[in-house]
């Protein structure tokens, strides 16, 4: 089991280059499915999460090349339209595969989901969605069988209004992607405005998809029969860049990131500025500037554009040695607040109280032997072991994998005193 070791202390000064979407690359390459054609996609992030993604979509015979950043991929020739539970259950984003399958080959068995760390996270309204669609869906045996009626059908989706009860990121993507050759126009209502999804209309338009209205709450696809290939380069990563600029403002310093962008990143700098930090933004480089205590900024989750849940940790760890103390509150997920645990064992004080914490800063926190429970815990708690006194040794860091690449390579030329350790 690899660890990560942190001698606390280093402020932070340099540039750092910011990495393509993880949470964009995963369904574009789904997209994938869509065509015979071939996909080539750029900026793809050297991440775990999107090396199993890749190895979900070649045992189904997707061909793909990967040199660098760069992904070729062609599923001229797929012969399996399964998602197998070992490897659905150290990924969710897997059930992505479910829309595209069915919405081209009128058939797909794809693994429900295990729970994760941070909740349940059922993928109801995926499936509810793809029936709407005519898909007939039964469960058994822990997979999820669904398949377009055999009589009569034309053997496509046929396009359906659809309200999420709930706003769900995966949920528009997959159904907006099974719209896509759907028989029909599909309107999704109440759909997810995240800019990842923004980034995959994008890139199914530049197929010949024809979508409209992403980035706002309803989205209509009107369905045609084939789409094809192209060359689509992913976004930069928001949260990967919230979560260096959350970094810098804990640890002190001035950082610049290159290869992103600010203006998805509103309510992040907004909170960053409120904590005291000083930030420029430019073309593809945001600049922040950190002097002295961050004051403590309270936070509440909520769909894009609100404040994202996946940076909820990260800025808990920032609060932990802010100036007064902050509430923060998770509506997105039942379970966020693992990483509470660990912060204690490094002496901060908070309280929790259902989906809300209340976070009184210190002004140290001392080192100690902590672990990571998922994947955005993880970042708070390197953030944590960078600002607190003496060394702090993080375990189970395969999550912190799945979703940065060569984080401690990207801090240690920042400044950071970081090293991966057995
Ligand atoms: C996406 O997960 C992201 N993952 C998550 O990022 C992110 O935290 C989340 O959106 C919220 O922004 C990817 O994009 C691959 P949801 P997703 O469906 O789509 C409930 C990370 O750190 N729900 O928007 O799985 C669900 O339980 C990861 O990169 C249902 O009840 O999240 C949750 O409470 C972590 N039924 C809420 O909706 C459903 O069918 C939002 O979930 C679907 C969701």
């Amino acid at each position: 089991m690899q660890k990560l070791a942190i001698l606390g202390g280093n402020r932070l000064n340099g540039e750092v280059r910011i990495s393509g979407a993880k949470n964009a690359a995963l369904p574009i390459l789904c997209a994938g499915l869509l065509t015979g054609d071939t996909l080539q996609i750029g900026n793809v992030p050297d991440l775990n999460d999107v090396a199993t993604m890749r190895k979900l979509l070649q045992q189904m015979g997707m061909a793909i090349e990967v040199s660098g950043g760069e992904v070729v991929l062609s599923a001229a020739q797929i012969g399996k339209l399964d998602a197998p539970y070992d490897m659905v259950k150290t990924m969710r984003a897997a059930i992505l595969v479910l829309g595209p399958l069915v919405a081209r080959f009128g058939e797909a068995r794809v693994s429900l989901p295990g729970g994760c760390a941070i909740g349940s996270r059922p993928v109801d309204l995926h499936i509810k969605g793809l029936q709407a669609m005519g898909a007939e869906i039964h469960i058994e045996h822990g997979y999820i069988h669904a398949q377009l009626p055999k009589n009569g059908g034309n053997g496509r989706l046929k396009g359906a209004r659809i309200f999420f009860d709930l706003v769900s990121v995966t949920g528009t993507e997959n159904l907006m992607m099974a719209a896509t050759l759907a028989d029909g126009v599909t309107v999704l209502e109440n759909a997810a405005r995240e800019p990842e999804v923004i980034d995959l209309a994008h890139c199914l338009r530049a197929m010949g998809a024809k979508i409209s209205g992403d980035g706002t709450d309803t989205i209509t696809i009107a369905g045609v029969e084939k789409l094809h290939g192209v060359s689509y380069r992913i976004m930069p990563d928001r949260i990967e860049s919230g979560t260096f600029l959350v970094a810098a403002a804990a640890a002190g310093g001035s950082i610049t990131l290159t290869h992103t962008r600010a203006d998805i990143l509103d309510t992040v700098l907004e909170k960053l500025t409120e904590a005291g930090a000083k930030i420029t933004a430019g073309g593809d480089r945001i600049q922040l500037e950190m002097n002295g205590r961050p004051r403590a900024v309270n936070l509440r989750t909520a769909p894009y554009p609100a404040f994202p849940t996946d940076m909820q940790a990260q800025f808990m760890a920032l609060n932990c040695i802010a100036e007064g103390s902050a509430m923060v509150v998770e509506t997105i997920f039942e379970n966020r607040f693992m990483h509470v645990q660990e912060l204690r064992r490094l002496g901060a004080q908070i309280d929790v109280e259902g989906n809300t914490a209340v976070v009184s800063g210190r002004a140290h926190l001392e080192g100690a032997a902590i672990m990571a429970t998922d994947l955005r815990a993880s970042a708070c708690l390197v953030i944590a072991g960078l600002v607190a006194q003496g060394e702090t040794v993080i375990d189970r860091i395969y999550h912190l994998d799945r979703g940065y690449e060569h984080i401690e390579a990207k801090l240690s030329q920042l400044g950071a005193n970081i090293r991966r350790v057995k």
